[in-house]
């Protein structure tokens, strides 16, 4: 069957290939970033309260209004943005919805896209199915820092959007103000719209800051905010996500929205005003459980010799298995860990459209219980020996 133009060059998710081999080699599976652990229980039972009480057709496109409403008080007390729940707010089917439809919203055939490598898989396609063409600037280990001069050199008079995500999957970077004052006056300087994808917004390590570049002077009219519900409720299967835009932008953004998914799912938004009520405590056992995994997943990597940056947000570390002599790519590691080892990863290079960045990393997700990443590393661990 001959495909669409826009397929050309595309193929299969690599993660959800990694699973697949995971199910098939019995693997613990630390290739995809989902949590192996339960919801708060305040969530399950107002889905279960939302399902019994008829919340169970269409509901308005632009979401439940009680989540709006949360969402725009959040926005406000963590980071002093304003936006208008009628206006500003529209929840989606996961950040992958909103961010795809932001495209749509934006580009038409010739406009440029700044995506930072490595990046989540699921940007390429969307800029690619919303006509765009993509721009690449990397940033390279051990530190993947953002320079100005690459992220200078991607920007031009075709420049429609960039794409920017932090806390960064895969490298766990969290971006400086430094940084993302770079990413901001290129922005202002070619009339670019940011579209963020905060989706780790509150999994953020020692103290570390999480800064929405919306925050940033001269941002706020020209920057998409999405974010997500999934990672930080352990509810990746609900998808659920949000973008909060300016007028101009959310327009445009809600008429593709409208057409392309009605609404997200309603009991399950109903539930995750339930997620917004809970107290300040919950985001901090958040980031103190996901400091104790973290730590679990360094010590693993360090005592297998693979060496990997210590994640400062999100929960993936990229880590280097050069020491250990393995005749093959990242594909062929990440293949052959399953068969061999029982343990599932994702090979670096999938997270790069340049070729050959990435070849000597894989990514290991660690949103996992501490009793996961114990089997996993008895497995490497014994495996090896
Ligand atoms: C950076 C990033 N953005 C988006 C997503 C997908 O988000 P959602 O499940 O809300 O569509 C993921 C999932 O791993 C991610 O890591």
């Amino acid at each position: 069957m001959q495909s669409a133009l826009r397929l050309k060059g595309l193929r299969e998710s690599f993660i959800r290939e990694m699973t697949r081999l995971a199910l098939k080699h019995n693997a613990i599976n630390l290739s995809q970033g989902y949590p192996d652990f339960d919801p708060p229980p305040e969530l399950l039972d107002a889905a279960h309260r939302a399902l019994d009480s008829g919340l169970n057709q269409y509901g308005i496109t632009w979401g439940n209004p009680q989540l709006r409403q949360a969402l725009s008080a959040k926005m406000k007390r963590l980071y002093g943005l304003d936006f208008d729940p009628e206006r500003h707010i529209t929840v989606t089917c996961g950040v992958t919805e909103a961010i795809s439809v932001a495209l749509m919203s934006l580009l038409s055939p010739g406009d440029e896209v700044v995506i930072i490598e490595p990046f989540h898989e699921g940007y390429l396609p969307e800029v690619l199915f919303a006509g765009g063409t993509p721009r690449f600037v990397a940033l390279e280990g051990p530190d993947y820092r953002l320079e100005p001069d690459k992220l200078r050199a991607a920007f031009n008079d075709k420049t429609r959007a960039i794409i920017l995500n932090t806390p960064h999957n895969p490298t766990g970077r969290v971006f400086t103000r430094e940084e993302l004052g770079e990413v901001a006056a290129l922005c202002q300087r070619f009339d670019v719209v940011a579209i963020t994808d905060e989706i780790y917004e509150h999994i953020v390590y020692e103290g570390l800051e999480h800064v929405p570049l919306a925050t940033l002077p001269g941002m706020a009219e020209r920057t998409i905010t999405i974010g997500g519900f999934g990672k930080t409720f352990a509810v990746t299967g609900w998808r659920l996500g949000y973008a909060c835009a300016p007028d101009a932008l959310s327009g445009l953004f809600r008429t593709v929205h409208d057409f392309a998914t009605i609404c997200a799912p309603v009991p399950l938004q109903a539930a995750c005003v339930a997620a917004l009520e809970l107290p300040p405590s919950y985001y901090e056992q958040l980031r103190h459980d996901y400091t104790e995994r973290r730590r679990k997943m360094m010590g693993i990597l360090e005592e297998l010799g693979l060496s990997a940056h210590q994640p400062e947000g999100a929960y993936y570390a990229l880590a280097d298995f050069g020491s250990w002599g393995f005749e093959g790519d990242d594909f062929a590691f990440a293949r052959m860990l399953p068969e061999r080892f029982g343990v599932a990863v994702v090979p670096g290079s999938s997270f790069y459209a340049t070729p050959g960045l990435g070849k000597n990393t894989v990514r290991f997700a660690f949103a996992k219980k501490l009793t996961t990443l114990d089997a996993a590393a008895e497995r490497l661990r014994s495996g090896r020996r």
